[in-house]
Parts: C-alpha cells; sequence; structure tokens
C-alpha cells in the first residue's frame, strides 16, 4: 500500500550555519524519505529556518542590520550545505513567512476559544545593567533539575528539563554578567496543566508506535507528580514582550509569541507554501485520514514535541504528529557532543570544500545509526575503516571487477542465463529485500548496512572462487566468463537497490553505468536478461587519512587586536563611505534622569540646529568636562526611540571588547582646527 508522508526536520534557528549535528539529522530523515519513495509512497519532506527569538534579535542588532536581512542572510547559506549532501527537502521556508504568521494566529485563536489561554503578571529577569526582560537564552545558571551549570534559561541541555529563567539556580545575565533582578509584566499562558491536555497527552503519548520506548520513559518523568500533588504538566508561558522579534499576539499590543510558540508551527507554514506553489490542497491533504505527519527531531527538544506541540495541534483541531523520531547527538573523536551553541568539531562546509565525497559522511552517519535515543561519534580511524573497506572494497569493487570483461569481451552485454550458482547467489540477495526493507523502515540503518554488506561478502566469495581473470586467459571457458562478470553487475544492481537511499547520487551514476530507469525497491524483484550496458567509469575513491587529519585540524586561531577583539570582516571603501562622520561640539551634556550609564549630548553639526544623542559614557566623564568639546559623531544614523527620547546619531569612543576587565571609555577628539560640520574621512 502506498503511504502519504509529510515529514519534517528540527526547524534550526536561522543565527549560524550548519554544523555536523543538522546534517547528521538531515541524513537521517533524508534516507528515510528516499526509501520510502523508493517503496512507492507519496512523500512531502519540508525544512525551514527558525527565525524568530530574541538572540536573532540581538545578533541583527549587534550586526547593525534588521532581523529580516539577518535571516535571510543565513538562509542564502542553506543550499550549498543541502545540495552538497544531497538533501532532497521538497521545500525549505522561513517561520517568519506570511502563513506562520496567519497560522500561529490561527491556532492561538483557537487554543483561546477553547479556554486554554491565561494571562497572568509573572515577575521576569531584568538586566539592571543593560535596561531590557532578559529573554530566556540570556540568562544561564545552575539547571534547576540536575544542576548542570551554564545552562540557559528555558531548557537544560545535559537532562532535557524544561523550566522558567527564575527557577534557574544562580541566575546571571549573559548579555552584562550582572545578577538580574525581577519585574513584573503580563504573561500569556497556554494551560498545559488543564485536565482535558493531560488527560489528552497521556492518551497520545502512549499511543504505540509513536514513540520510542526511552522517549516515552523521559515523558512519564514529566507527568509524574509527587506525593504533595507538586510537579506535573506546568502552563507554559508562551507571550514575550516588545521588543521582540515574533509574531504577534491577536489582541495584545506589545506581545509577541515566543519563538517555540511558532517554531513548529513552521512545519505546516512550509508545506503550506510548498503545496501553495504546487497548486496542491493543503486542507484537503490534512483532512484525509491516512496522511502520517513525522518529525525527525534531537532528543534536547523532546518535550516541546511531545508535549506543548501535540496538545497545540489537538486543541486548536488538527491533526497530531503520527510520530516523534528522536535521535542523540553527534560526539566528534569521543569528545564534546555537538550543541547547537557550541558547533565545534568538524565542519561540513569544511568537509565539501576539501573535496571529500559526501556519501562517505552518509554512509557512515548511516553505519552508525539505530532507532535508539543514542548519541553517536564520528570517530575518524572508523570512518577510513568503513569507507575503503566496506563501502570502497567490498561493493564498488564488485563493479570494477566485472564491467571490464563485459565490454571488452562481449561489447557490453550480458549473459541472460547465470548459471546456476549465479542464479542462486541472486536469489540470496533478492531473499533479503524484507529485512532490509523493514530495518530502514525502523531507522536501523545501521544493521541495515550490515545486512547488506553480508550480502557484498557473499557476492566477493563468488568472485574469489570462479576467479573471472582466470577464465579469460581461457577462451573456451568464454560462456562461463559472461555467466560469472553478468552475475557479478546483477549483484551489484541489487546491492545498489539497496544502498540508494544511502548513496543517491552514486546510483544515479551507477543506473547512468547500467543503462536503466531510476531503480526502486520493486527493481529488486526484476532481472536485467540480455541487457547492455555502459562503460564502467571509476564510481568512488578510497578516503585519504590525511583528509581526515585536515578536516579535524583546529582552526587558526583568530587573529587578536590588544583591544581584544578579532578585526570585523574586511570592507570595500564604498562600504567605508555609506557612514558619513562628522566634527560635532558638545554644546551641552546632562545626566539622564533614570539611567546610570547615559549622558544626553546636544551636540552642534554646523545645521542650523542641534542634535539630541544619548550615550554611554556616564561611567567615564563628568558633564561638564565634556561641555564645549569637539568630537566625532555618525550622522548618518536612522534615529532611534529610547526609553529617555529620540537619540539623533552616535559619538564614537573606544573600549576593550571585555569592558569588565579592561574598563574604560574613550570619547574621540579632533586635533585642533577641525570644526563642526566638517566630514570625516
Ligand atoms: O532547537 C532548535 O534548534 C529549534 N530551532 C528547533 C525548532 S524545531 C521546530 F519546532 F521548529
Ligand atoms: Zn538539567
Amino acid at each position: 500500500m502506498t503511504r502519504k508522508l509529510f515529514v519534517t526536520t528540527a526547524l534550526p534557528y536561522a543565527n549560524a550555519p550548519f554544523h555536523i549535528g543538522h546534517m547528521m539529522e538531515y541524513i537521517q530523515a533524508d534516507i528515510w524519505v528516499r526509501f520510502q519513495r523508493m517503496q512507492g509512497s507519496e512523500v512531502h519532506f519540508v525544512g525551514a529556518d527558525d527565525a524568530h527569538g530574541a538572540p536573532i534579535m540581538i545578533a541583527a542588532e549587534k550586526a547593525g542590520i534588521t532581523p529580516q536581512q539577518f535571516v535571510a542572510q543565513v538562509a542564502a547559506g542553506r543550499p550549498q550545505y543541502l545540495n552538497g549532501f544531497h538533501i532532497a527537502f521538497d521545500n525549505w521556508h522561513s517561520t517568519d513567512g506570511p502563513e506562520n504568521h496567519a497560522l500561529a494566529q490561527d491556532i492561538y485563536r483557537a487554543l483561546r476559544a477553547n479556554e486554554l489561554i491565561d494571562v497572568k503578571t509573572i515577575e521576569q529577569f531584568f538586566d539592571p545593567d543593560k535596561g531590557m526582560f532578559l529573554p530566556d537564552r540570556f540568562i544561564k545558571g545552575e539547571c534547576p533539575k540536575c544542576g548542570a551549570a551554564d545552562q540557559y534559561g528555558d531548557s537544560c541541555e545535559v537532562c532535557g528539563a524544561v523550566y522558567a529563567p527564575t527557577e534557574l539556580k544562580k541566575p546571571y545575565s549573559a548579555l552584562s554578567g550582572a545578577t538580574p533582578v525581577l519585574k513584573s509584566s503580563d504573561h500569556y499562558f497556554f494551560r498545559l496543566s488543564d485536565p482535558r491536555c493531560v488527560e489528552f497527552l497521556e492518551q497520545w503519548t502512549h499511543t504505540p508506535g509513536r514513540l520510542q520506548p526511552e522517549v516515552l520513559n523521559k515523558i512519564k518523568e514529566w507527568f509524574a507528580k509527587d506525593e504533595d500533588g507538586q510537579g506535573g504538566l506546568g502552563d507554559w508561558d508562551i507571550s514575550r514582550d516588545a521588543p521582540y522579534f515574533g509574531i504577534e499576539i491577536p489582541d495584545a499590543p506589545g506581545k509577541y509569541f515566543y519563538v517555540w510558540l511558532d517554531a513548529p508551527i513552521g512545519y505546516l507554514a512550509s508545506l503550506k507554501n510548498y503545496f501553495g506553489k504546487k497548486g496542491l490542497d493543503y486542507e484537503a491533504f490534512f483532512a484525509d485520514p491516512a496522511v502520517e505527519q513525522i518529525h525527525f527531531i534531537g532528543k534536547d527538544i523532546t518535550y516541546f514535541h511531545t508535549l506543548f506541540w501535540p496538545a497545540m495541534l489537538h486543541f486548536s483541531g488538527r491533526k497530531t504528529p503520527d510520530k516523534i523520531n528522536v535521535h542523540g547527538f553527534i560526539t566528534v573523536n569521543g569528545g564534546q557532543k555537538m550543541s547547537k551553541s557550541r558547533g565545534t568539531g568538524i565542519s561540513p562546509l569544511k568537509y565539501l570544500e576539501l573535496g571529500m565525497h559526501p556519501e562517505w559522511l552518509r554512509y557512515y552517519i548511516a553505519a552508525k545509526l539505530n532507532s535508539r535515543v543514542e548519541d553517536i561519534d564520528f570517530n575518524p580511524e572508523d570512518f577510513i575503516a568503513r569507507v575503503n573497506s566496506d563501502l570502497v572494497g567490498k561493493y564498488i569493487n564488485i563493479a570494477s571487477r566485472a564491467a571490464g570483461f563485459l565490454t571488452k569481451r562481449f561489447e557490453g552485454r550480458l549473459s541472460a542465463d547465470l548459471g546456476v550458482e549465479g542464479r542462486s547467489l541472486l536469489d540470496a540477495l533478492r531473499a533479503q529485500r524484507g529485512a532490509i526493507t523493514e530495518l530502514y523502515e525502523e531507522r536501523e540503518y545501521g544493521k541495515a548496512l550490515r545486512e547488506i554488506m553480508a550480502l557484498a561478502d557473499k557476492v566477493n566469495e563468488y568472485v574469489d572462487t570462479h576467479k573471472p581473470w582466470e577464465l579469460a586467459k581461457h577462451p573456451e571457458q568464454a560462456a562461463v566468463l559472461h555467466d560469472v562478470c553478468s552475475t557479478c553487475i546483477e549483484a551489484f544492481r541489487l546491492l545498489t537497490i539497496y544502498l540508494k537511499p544511502v548513496l543517491p547520487a552514486l546510483a544515479e551514476k551507477v543506473e547512468a553505468f547500467l543503462q536503466v530507469a531510476p531503480m526502486s525497491f520493486e527493481d529488486i524483484g526484476r532481472a536485467l536478461g540480455a541487457h547492455s550496458i555502459g562503460a564502467y567509469q571509476h564510481l568512488m575513491q578510497r578516503v585519504d587519512a590525511q583528509l581526515l587529519d585536515e578536516l579535524l585540524a583546529p582552526p587558526p586561531a583568530p587573529k587578536l587586536v590588544p583591544g581584544g577583539e578579532e578585526l570585523a570582516p574586511e570592507i570595500k571603501i564604498d562600504d567605508f563611505t555609506k557612514v558619513d562622520l562628522r566634527i560635532a561640539k558638545i554644546v551641552k551634556a546632562e545626566a539622564v534622569e533614570g539611567s546610570d550609564k547615559l549622558l544626553r549630548l546636544t551636540l552642534d553639526v554646523g545645521e542650523g540646529k542641534t542634535r539630541n544623542v544619548f550615550s554611554g559614557i556616564k561611567s567615564a566623564y563628568k558633564p561638564e568636562d565634556l561641555e564645549g568639546k569637539l568630537t566625532v559623531m555618525v550622522a548618518n544614523l536612522a534615529p532611534r526611540k529610547m526609553k529617555f527620547g529620540l537619540s539623533e546619531g552616535m559619538v564614537l569612543a573606544a573600549s576593550h571588547a571585555d569592558e569588565k576587565a579592561n574598563p574604560g571609555i574613550f570619547v574621540l577628539e579632533p586635533f585642533p582646527g577641525a570644526q563642526p560640520g566638517m566630514r570625516v574621512r
């Protein structure tokens, strides 16, 4: 029966390029998708950038661009990774797309109509140095559940617990290092503790086949209440105060959805966007009970996908996921786990730039993967062994050993007979179809590849027994040589079908060489017969150990200047001239009530009127020492509304990157003779 599948991978934050952990997840999902397609299923496989949230907003501000521009820059880098490793998403979208805005607001309205939204005034961490509410990711401290140090304010990367930042022990601001203070604000909550939610989730999570056993065990812990009735599912804070890069909450001015509310909705938004482009009916698709919705995710985001997400979908009257496939992390050389925020280890782009074969990595990762939530380790010696001994040594060599004789002696035409032993070898290969397809279905790729390599061993034994290179020396043995080499090619074809979900580009080359149409699992049951094949061209090299050394070599140390900060990327003169720097006279300088950092400066830039500029230099200067002095300002900076008024430019000052360790702010002053309004170039 053909299945209708909607498959996704977790949506990566659009604040950094992909790392090896992303590629592992995409490869895992891509293999499964390709396998399903080869079984004749209809699969829609989509991804998107997770665009929202405070970290992206802050990073964009730091880069001096809008969050939209920032996200677009990161998104522009995606295809080289996805194409490079043959990850065949049907669509790649963004959670900031119009579909997601509309869907998130619709889902929220439905939850509210279902009386599952509460408004509560909560105390939140506020950074007294920075003068802003601190986003979860910018508060760090010890995990309230397991005590791990340096965990973020929303969830623990060590034990997977999800909590409120205020629950962290020994909190500190990651922006300033200051100890945050509590301040109150109205927040919107999704009432996960509602008995309807609890009952639904009990049933949903326990549905057989939906979750891996170890995931279900973890969830049971999250459900559990202690003797005092404490614990269990808590309500979920889904709002954030402006300024925030996200989706506006309907009827709640100044409030935005917390990024994790709209992120998974991005799965639906990407599908909707894709269906729109293809002219397919999105509503009809989800109305079809045959549709299976399957998410591939990492273990650190299990809570969001197995509790919040199904509850949001169910109580907004939507289809819930059929399966959540959770994987572990990838470590490199037994080292630290690859985390989103500390993406060290292997750079996927460097891998490609070194000219390493993308399918070596696909094969190696597949060989390590199973259906459990286990971490896997990238080990260079193991990588070399599996690629060189198994992939090339056992599989590719079968073709190279047989093809030459067929082209030279038999004009590339295969024998239709193959002989008793040949037929029985091929029968043995065909007999594993059920076992291998089941292993793919269960995501037991490591076992599937072991089965396939065991079959390759059989084929190599056959070659060693029949020694085509010996047969070739005896003209009277031509028919046997023909049968043996034809058997090898037929066996190679079968192995290629089995490996095709893992090695799609290689399989395409094999199809060209064999002169056959794109192969599916149905083709296992067929025989080539007296078919003509093309000339064999080398399919895959062995991996050179030196490449792995280069891949794993640490990147060159960043060039530090005494200011403690790496030089910004090179710019062109045009970039510089965009910044209009002018000599400004400080007509007046005064303290700002309510701010311990800012001075209000009145500047004369020779325009016949003065400008108002706020500058964070209070700690370094007394206002009266500044008045009458000349300095340099950025005169064409867009005016910025601040808490204390409009700031119409920026005064230039020098400071060390680590201001805490190397205090001091030094305002620039021109040599004598400069006049207000002169351009600095
Ligand atoms: O953990 C992350 O990287 C999130 N950006 C994953 C979101 S998955 C889905 F919900 F969008
Ligand atoms: Zn923890």
